[in-house]
């Protein structure tokens, strides 16, 4: 039903490695490194629109599609400047989307799934034929400096997807569990306005929605677990993943893996992830994005790369 023309991501100069986290906390390199995976993380002193706008500007440039064309914008994000009016209005405003529809999307780092699965039934209902969703976060703006629970575990990000209806959207669902909502949480209008997490509950949780994901795609697209050729899981934490792994018996080169260099990035981290390793993909092949966090929340969509 669909089909990948441009991607994109913001480009963000500023790094924080893990001992410059020491300034601020007492952590160290070595205990980040163990237990995440995470040897630094981009700090954006740009707000979340504009890393979510430089993103769309570079999928849309490599679409050669103009800006008039786009149908639909989603931005996922949990970490939106301002409540209204939404990141997906400034977006649109920015790049000229003149007849695009637009909302903002919150599912934590399940967002850019569920924002992706959301652009797909638009496409696929020939509401519209072009669809941009965007991952965006300046998470640096939500995180408690001072809590080193949380705060090295995080970092600012943003990609973009521009889709083409077309047939490679496979399967997707997106699932949420709300009586466990408190593990994982970040407030607004002033109460909690930081992110607060029970790290060891969201882990548990984290590596069995990470297998679940896995074996209700292969049901619903009806394909093998060897017919899938990369999965990029939400970045949170290296050992999440090389967990699921060994348990599923994955090849761990299948995962895409680029949580040292970024951390957390909530509902960026996917598309930041399928930017960067886009030059390995070919035609064909079979990629599964799995996405979990906050509500709790978590889901998949099962894509066919095409060129
Ligand atoms: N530097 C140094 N020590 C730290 C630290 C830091 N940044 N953060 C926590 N610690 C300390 C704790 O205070 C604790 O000390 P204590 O034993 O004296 O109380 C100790 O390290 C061990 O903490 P623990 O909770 O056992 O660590 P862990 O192995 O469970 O790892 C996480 C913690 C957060 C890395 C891990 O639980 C995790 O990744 N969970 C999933 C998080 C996630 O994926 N979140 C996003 C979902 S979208």
């Amino acid at each position: 039903m669909s089909k990948i023309i441009g991607i994109g991501k913001a480009n963000i100069s500023t790094t924080m490695s893990n001992e410059e986290w020491g300034a601020y906390v007492q952590t160290d390199d070595t205990w980040i490194r163990t237990r995440t995976g995470i040897e630094s993380r981009h700090i954006s002193e740009r707000s979340t629109t504009a890393l979510a706008v430089e993103a769309a500007r570079v999928a849309v440039e490599q679409s050669g599609l103009s800006a008039e064309q786009i149908g639909l914008i989603i931005v996922a994000t949990i970490s939106a400047d301002q409540m209204m009016p939404s990141t997906a209005a400034s977006v649109q405003a920015a790049i000229g989307a003149t007849d695009a529809m637009t909302f903002d999307l919150n599912a934590a780092c399940t967002g850019f799934i569920a924002a992706f699965n959301t652009a797909q039934q638009f496409l696929a209902n020939d509401v519209y034929e072009y669809a941009l969703v965007i991952g965006a976060e300046q998470l640096s703006s939500v995180i408690d400096w001072s809590d080193r629970n949380t705060c090295v575990l995080f970092g600012d990000g943003a990609g973009a997807v521009l889709i083409q209806r077309s047939l490679c959207f496979l399967a997707g669902e997106v699932f949420t569990r709300g009586d466990e909502m408190g593990v994982l949480t970040l407030g607004a209008k002033g109460k909690n306005p930081y992110i607060q997490m029970n790290g060891k509950e969201v882990f548990k949780f984290a590596t069995s929605v990470l297998t679940s994901c896995i074996e209700r795609a292969i049901m619903r697209a009806k394909i093998t677990e060897e017919a899938i050729d990369w999965i990029i899981p939400h970045q949170a934490n290296k050992r999440i993943i090389e967990y699921v792994a060994k348990k599923q018996k994955i090849p761990i080169e299948k995962f895409v893996l680029n949580l040292n260099r970024y951390g957390n990035t909530s509902a960026a981290s996917i598309p930041l992830a399928l930017v960067d390793a886009a030059p390995n993909f070919k035609s064909g092949d079979k990629i599964l994005l799995i996405g979990f966090g906050g509500g709790l929340t978590w889901g998949y969509s099962l894509i066919e790369w095409s060129e």
